[in-house]
């Protein structure tokens, strides 16, 4: 008998909460506040479903672009998670992590996902990426730029750069690829997210908004999942 497909690896594009919002007359920001919830109810999910790693993608690089007032109160909501969920991930043996570039993010969010990411560093049941800030292309040019210092300091030379030495220059480095990436709320687009690391991986998209998001949802992705036949790149049997 075949075994049950479970992905080891899933990520997604929480998409929706605007639209969500606003087809209730609400401001854009309840929808954020609402898709919150789901990403703690998200989080023991998975926990429970048996997936090892989630990736969540709360900030994209080009989010900047929205009004300084919402870009302001997701910075805010996301240091309010990272330390609101603390006691559940350290008592629930889940790792966190943050994918993206830290610099640029106000000090107290830095100093939260740090305090996050150190007191969480040996759990092993689930490990939480959180892509915030984060942006596929930027995060190439950031790993061409650490691969180019290193070639000038000459500790490592150009024919080594191998696909091993560029995953491992990544800031995913050290977490395997996604099995599976779900996006939410219908749009058919990948929105600059993991480009590197979902070269193999399988999609599914769903019409449901974020915040409308739960977890017969999550069990209906792993569903059909279980259904797709992962060849990666080989010939049909
Ligand atoms: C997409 O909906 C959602 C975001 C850009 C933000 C994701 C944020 C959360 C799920 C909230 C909580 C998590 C953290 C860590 C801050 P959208 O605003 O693009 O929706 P739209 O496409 O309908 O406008």
């Amino acid at each position: 008998m075949k075994p049950v497909q479970r992905p080891l690896h899933v990520a997604i594009i929480m998409d929706g909460n605007g639209r969500w919002a606003t087809r209730r007359g609400l401001p854009r920001s309840e929808g954020h506040r609402r898709g919150m919830t789901v990403v703690r109810q998200t989080i023991r999910a998975a926990l429970d479903l048996g997936v090892g790693y989630l990736t969540l993608y709360a900030f994209s690089s080009e989010n900047w672009k929205r009004s300084e007032k919402e870009v302001a109160f997701l910075m805010q909501m996301c240091e309010v998670m990272i330390t609101e969920e603390l006691p559940f991930l350290i008592k629930n043996d889940i790792r966190f992590r943050h994918i993206g570039r830290k610099e640029e993010l106000p000090e107290t969010l830095k100093s939260a996902i740090r305090r996050g990411e150190d007191l969480t560093k040996n759990n092993r049941a689930l490990c939480v990426v959180l892509a915030f800030n984060y942006g596929g292309r930027q995060e190439m040019v950031d790993a061409v730029r650490r691969l180019a210092g290193d070639v000038k300091e000459g500790c490592l030379a150009p024919d080594d750069i191998d696909e091993k030495a560029v995953a491992a220059s990544l800031y995913t480095a050290g977490i395997p690829d996604p099995d599976l990436l779900v996006r939410t709320s219908g749009e058919m687009r990948l929105s600059n997210f993991l480009l590197w690391q979902i070269c193999y991986t399988e999609l599914y998209v769903t019409k449901v908004f974020w915040p409308d998001f739960r977890k017969k949802d999550f069990e209906r992705a792993l569903k059909e999942f279980r259904k797709r036949t992962r060849r990666f790149g080989g010939a049909h049997d």
